[in-house]
């Protein structure tokens, strides 16, 4: 990953994404397909997020067809009806590799950005809700759960297992603090919308990401979404961050209105492309 960015063909992504990246996979330790020449990985790909890459040294040799073959493979094991990939943004190798591949566009995730001087009011939830600050181990099943049935009708849904969130709330700079879970005052341990949000910082500068919003589907048209949303901006901008990012999927018109209508503004469009399995 580290060649393949300073050749410049991971345009859009700055090296703190790549670590982020690298840190979250032992979590998932089946969900990386690597290609090897003797022992060296010269390739890999992670269906789960679109991530595909072949070592500058390795290209045109096949490595990228058998890895995007056993990507699609790992995919329809799983029940998937396509295989997506994402293609680093303006890369006409990966373009042509896709069409080469039988892939076609599919559909775009874009990256919101809330200008910091976007006045956001703070999240103000109806009196029957509780808002309560995630609590470390004791939360992961119902947290496990909330984030996949809130995910599971989403166009690209999402799936998380328990291990992968133990994983990732071990890394440092994890603070549960970061996740807001929100239930029915009369149910507090039954969550039904969360927010989870990152704070980055990086060579002095702190910037943060509002990662995902989920509420349950019995419980979407209240408002809980909105005020997730606030609460999340709240949050990063108390923890000093200026720049508040995130991404949303183009076809998700409902999440994308609630966003643009908070002041977020639409700053890259990543295409994503896909093969049925
Ligand atoms: C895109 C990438 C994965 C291709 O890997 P690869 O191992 O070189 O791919 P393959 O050798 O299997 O190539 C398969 C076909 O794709 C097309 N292709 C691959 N690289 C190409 C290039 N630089 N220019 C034009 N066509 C290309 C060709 O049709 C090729 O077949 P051919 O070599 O018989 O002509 C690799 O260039 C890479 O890692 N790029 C940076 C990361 C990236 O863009 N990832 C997104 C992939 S969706």
């Amino acid at each position: 990953m580290e060649l393949t960015f300073a050749a410049g063909d991971l345009r859009g992504r700055t090296r703190h994404d790549l670590h982020r990246f690298l840190d979250v996979l032992p979590g998932d330790p089946g969900g990386t397909i690597v290609a090897l020449v003797g022992d060296d990985v010269v390739g890999f790909t992670t269906p789960r997020s679109q991530e595909l890459i072949v070592h500058p040294a390795h290209r045109r040799q096949g490595h990228g067809t058998r890895l995007a073959a056993a990507a699609r493979a790992h995919a329809r094991a799983r029940g998937e009806p396509k295989l997506v990939l994402s293609a680093p943004l303006g890369s006409e190798v990966a373009v042509a590799f896709l069409a080469r591949l039988g892939f076609a566009y599919d559909s775009s995730l874009w990256l919101l950005r809330l200008p910091p001087e976007t006045p956001v009011p703070p999240p103000a939830f109806a009196a029957d809700i509780l808002v309560r600050t995630y609590r470390m181990d004791e939360d992961i099943p119902a947290y496990a759960a909330l984030i996949n049935t809130s995910f599971v009708d989403h166009p690209s849904p999402l799936s998380v297992s328990a291990e992968m969130i133990r994983h990732v709330h071990g890394l440092p700079g994890f603070d549960p603090e970061d996740i807001a879970l929100v239930a029915p005052r009369a149910e507090p341990e039954r969550p039904v919308a969360f927010c989870r949000c990152v704070v980055a910082r990086e060579g002095g500068a702190t910037s943060g990401e509002i990662s995902l919003i989920g509420v349950l589907p019995a419980w979407r048209g209240r408002g809980l979404g909105r005020e997730l949303l606030r609460w999340g901006v709240s949050r990063l901008r108390s923890l000093g961050a200026a720049d508040v990012t995130l991404a949303v999927e183009a076809r998700n018109e409902l999440a994308l209105g609630l966003y643009e209508r908070t002041g977020f503004v639409r700053a890259q469009e990543w295409p994503r492309w896909s093969k049925a399995t």
